[in-house]
């Protein structure tokens, strides 16, 4: 029997609703594939300790974590709090420390869903964002000064490196080798921003001449939105710096119906560090506590990290059972149904059972 080591960080809002819903996915999953068994221990980290104890997880919180194979994350965010205190005292914390360089964002428009686009019907779009998670517009660097007054600046610095640069362009090199299609769009904005994003379109060249069975492409990320929007089924694996591939997710996520079913992967491929798996929507505070909450994210980014942890048996059967429950009608508000957390998590147990929907 094969055990994997899950940490389970609910954290704030409905964070603390579709953590609870995967995991009881989860453990039925378990139980019908009989051959391997999770270990989950929960962590209690968030605004809530962050009011009680002045910090949003302790001190030794990344040491605690190393000693798991997985990170099952629901989001961090809270109405009374800095954004930057709960990001940068938790998510981005664990991101860094742990070097999750690739953040892996895959869109589809599930069954019963419907894509605003008007000519998008399912399995028409099938993408996959590798967004650089770890350097880019997020390092962190920059700075205030003259507080106050009339002169006051504020950097913010992109930092690229050509350490960092090559890994991301690697994974996605390796992804979009790994996907039917084979193809590559690596997104810049190397027309205006001559230094850091012109040494990423030279990485990408570089790169590519591993992948010859990779069809590349480069587009500037303004048409990139554009071209989500008007020629969705030229898309197959994306590749964005930091903060290009933040604002391109949000809206595949909205492409395919809602934010509600978008799930992410913080990797690190190299394996010296547990991953993290979150659904990409935030702490939603605005419906937190009403079980409206729609746990289809929290779902699908288990099936990654079952992939991840050696699962793809499992990891498959769980999408089936999701695919199936949206195709059935069971859906939460925000994709245009009426189900409750509860019920769709209780349809995708039944449909792991192998229940008749
Ligand atoms: C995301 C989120 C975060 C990000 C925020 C909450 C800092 O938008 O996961 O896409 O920008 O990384
Ligand atoms: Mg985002």
């Amino acid at each position: 029997m094969r055990t994997h080591k899950i940490a389970a960080i609910p954290a704030d809002g409905i964070g603390q609703e579709v953590i609870p819903a995967g995991l009881a996915v989860l453990r039925a999953l378990a139980e019908r594939c009989g051959d391997f068994t999770l270990d989950v221990e929960h962590f209690d980290w968030g605004s809530d300790y962050y009011r009680a104890n002045g910090r949003m997880m302790p001190e030794d919180g990344l040491e605690t974590l190393k000693r798991f194979d997985a990170i099952y994350f629901g989001a961090v965010g809270d109405k009374d709090l800095p954004d930057d205190i709960t990001l940068w005292g938790l998510r981005l914390k664990i991101c860094q420390g742990f070097d999750q360089y690739a953040n892996i964002r895959p869109t589809r428009v599930l069954p019963g869903l419907t894509s605003p686009l008007r000519a998008v019907e399912p399995g028409d779009i099938d993408w996959v964002i590798v967004r650089e998670n770890s350097e880019g517009e997020y390092a962190g660097h920059g700075g205030r000064a003259h507080r106050g007054h009339p002169e006051e600046i504020a950097t913010e610095t992109a930092i690229f490196t050509r350490a960092g640069v090559t890994r991301i362009m690697r994974t996605a090199f390796e992804i979009a080798k790994s996907r039917p299609r084979r193809l590559l769009t690596v997104v810049t904005k190397s027309n205006a921003q001559k230094h850091g994003m012109v040494f990423w379109d030279e990485i990408a060249a570089e790169v590519a001449r591993d992948y010859p069975t990779v069809t590349w492409e480069k587009e500037l990320v303004d048409a990139m939105a554009a071209r989500m929007i008007q020629r969705p089924g030229s898309i197959d694996t994306v590749v964005a710096t930091n903060l290009h591939a933040d604002i391109l997710s949000d809206l595949a996520g909205a492409v395919a119906g809602s934010l509600g079913v978008a799930p992410t992967a913080n990797l690190d491929p190299s394996r010296r560090y547990p991953s993290m798996f979150e659904p990409i929507h935030g702490s939603a505070f605005d419906i937190a506590g009403k079980g409206v909450a729609n746990p289809v994210a929290t779902f699908w980014t288990a099936t990654m990290m079952l992939e991840h942890l050696g699962e793809p048996v499992a990891g498959r059967l769980l999408m089936e059972a999701v695919e199936r429950v949206c195709a059935a009608g069971i859906r939460t508000r925000d994709v245009g149904g009426t189900a409750t957390t509860a019920e769709v998590t209780e349809a995708v147990i039944a449909a792991i059972k192998g229940a008749n929907l």
